[in-house]
């Protein structure tokens, strides 16, 4: 029986809310493999709202471009000024290859398109890791954590084992986000230190201190957000961990958030106004206290309201920004960054893997994040957050839909089998 045609996901590149299922009719023949070429086809893909983030920077940070065009796309899809496609985090699955060294059937986990039109990749396999490099020139100027795949064999079933490739495919890179921020940007070994952008600017041990700090994350129910809490608990000497982590977030991940465990406190964004004070007196910070306030995607104005309550209330706050408001409002503290001695500061998870590697060697860095990540699946995953599995493109527009108008419960993973 021929497989059904390919379909993809476009969006509007000025509304990223607007999106259309799109299915390949002349798909056939796919270009011809060049040399050294592979075929790969997504398997399992994720959906959570830094997918929002690739559609929203795209023109920014070339996440529009990840993908060559598709030579069947019709028109008026294939007007890349106004259409265009981002990528998922997941498993895609080699399905033709021209390149010895990976096979047919290998299974590649990492930066994937979106939907189940097969993709060619001019490839070479790094010695030291055995990990999969992009290397073509259209993705050269894409950040590096992009570019790199880690492979599992032929033999491996992602079927057999779905749980586990699901939440590997929903949480892992942002777990990995935190690991890095967690043992890097806030290290308590001045040897891995590193600025959270990952790049040699001013970051000191006493700016990455997190000992009896008080720690506020925005949008605390996030995937991200929820790691980095769990390693702050799970992943650092006992004298080196915050007095309190406390969490900010909406009515709707409340009680989630707070079934979760890994919070002190809760706020609502509700609960924040710039000019009411006492929520620092309540969080007990004082002059002296040293405070980490990150944003994982807090909603509205929360971040620069808070960021105006802790300042006032304490001479060391280190504001990191590690994404912003879902739905696109842009935030004064952006402009902070560029302020020498602000104290604002944004992570990038390419950069910190890059200093990461440096610092602990590339196959010690794959090797910590593996122990930590399997450490967590070991104990569970977290606590009351559960996969829930699509099939298929349709089901996988019908959840973009549902996590752009906010309606999905705060406790599921979006994962798709495509
Ligand atoms: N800088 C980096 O290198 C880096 C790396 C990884 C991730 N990130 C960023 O971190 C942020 C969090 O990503 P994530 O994948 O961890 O988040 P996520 O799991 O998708 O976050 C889920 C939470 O977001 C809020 N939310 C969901 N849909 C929403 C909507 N339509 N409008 C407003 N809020 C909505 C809800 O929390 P509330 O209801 O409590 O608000 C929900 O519980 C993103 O901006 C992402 O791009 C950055």
């Amino acid at each position: 029986m021929a497989s059904p045609a390919p379909q993809v996901q476009i969006l509007d590149k000025s509304d990223y809310t607007k999106q259309y299922l799109v299915t390949l009719h002349n798909a056939d023949p796919l270009p011809d493999l060049a040399a050294r070429e592979i075929r790969i086809r997504s398997r399992i893909i994720s959906n959570t709202t830094n997918n929002f983030t690739y559609a929203r920077l795209g023109h920014l940070f070339g996440w529009w471009n990840v993908w060559a065009a598709i030579p069947s796309l019709p028109a008026p899809y294939d007007d890349d000024s106004k259409y265009g496609r981002v990528s998922a985090w997941g498993y895609g699955e080699v399905i033709e290859s021209k390149n010895d060294r990976v096979p047919v059937g290998t299974k590649l986990y990492g930066y994937l398109p979106i939907g189940s039109y097969p993709e060619a990749l001019q490839v070479t396999v790094e010695d030291e890791t055995g990990h999969v490099l992009e290397t073509s020139e259209r993705r050269a100027s894409q950040m590096q954590i992009y570019n790199r795949y880690i492979p599992y064999p032929p033999e491996l079933d992602l079927e057999a084992d779905k749980s586990s490739r699901g939440l590997d495919s929903a949480l892992r890179v942002f777990f990995e986000t935190s690991y890095m921020l967690n043992r890097y940007a806030f290290a308590w070994d001045s040897a891995n230190l590193s600025h959270p952008l990952g790049v040699p600017l001013p970051w000191s041990s006493s700016d990455a201190d997190l000992a009896n700090a008080v720690v506020v994350l925005l949008g605390a129910s996030g995937k991200t957000a929820l790691s980095f809490a769990y390693l702050l608990r799970q992943s650092r000497p006992a004298e080196q961990k915050p007095r309190k982590v406390v969490a900010v977030g909406s009515a709707q991940s409340r009680s989630f958030t707070e079934k979760t465990g890994l919070y002190d406190d809760l706020l609502l964004y509700t609960d924040i106004s710039s000019t009411d004070d006492s929520i620092a007196a309540r969080l007990g910070i004082d002059a002296n206290t040293k405070v980490l306030l990150a944003n994982f995607g807090g909603r509205g104005t929360v971040d620069e309201d808070l960021h105006a309550i802790l300042t006032r209330a304490s001479k060391s706050v280190i504001t990191l920004i590690v994404g912003g408001d879902p739905q696109g409002k842009g935030s004064k503290l952006n402009a902070l960054t560029e302020v020498p001695g602000s104290g604002v500061v944004v992570c990038n998870a390419s950069g910190l893997r890059d200093s990461g590697m440096k610092s602990d060697g590339k196959v010690g860095y794959f090797d910590g994040l593996s122990q930590e990540w399997t450490r967590l699946k070991e104990n569970g995953g977290i606590n009351g957050l559960t996969l829930q599995w699509g099939k298929g493109m349709e089901d996988y527009s019908k959840g973009w839909d549902s996590l752009c108008n906010g309606s999905i419960d705060p406790t599921l993973g979006l994962v798709y089998e495509v």
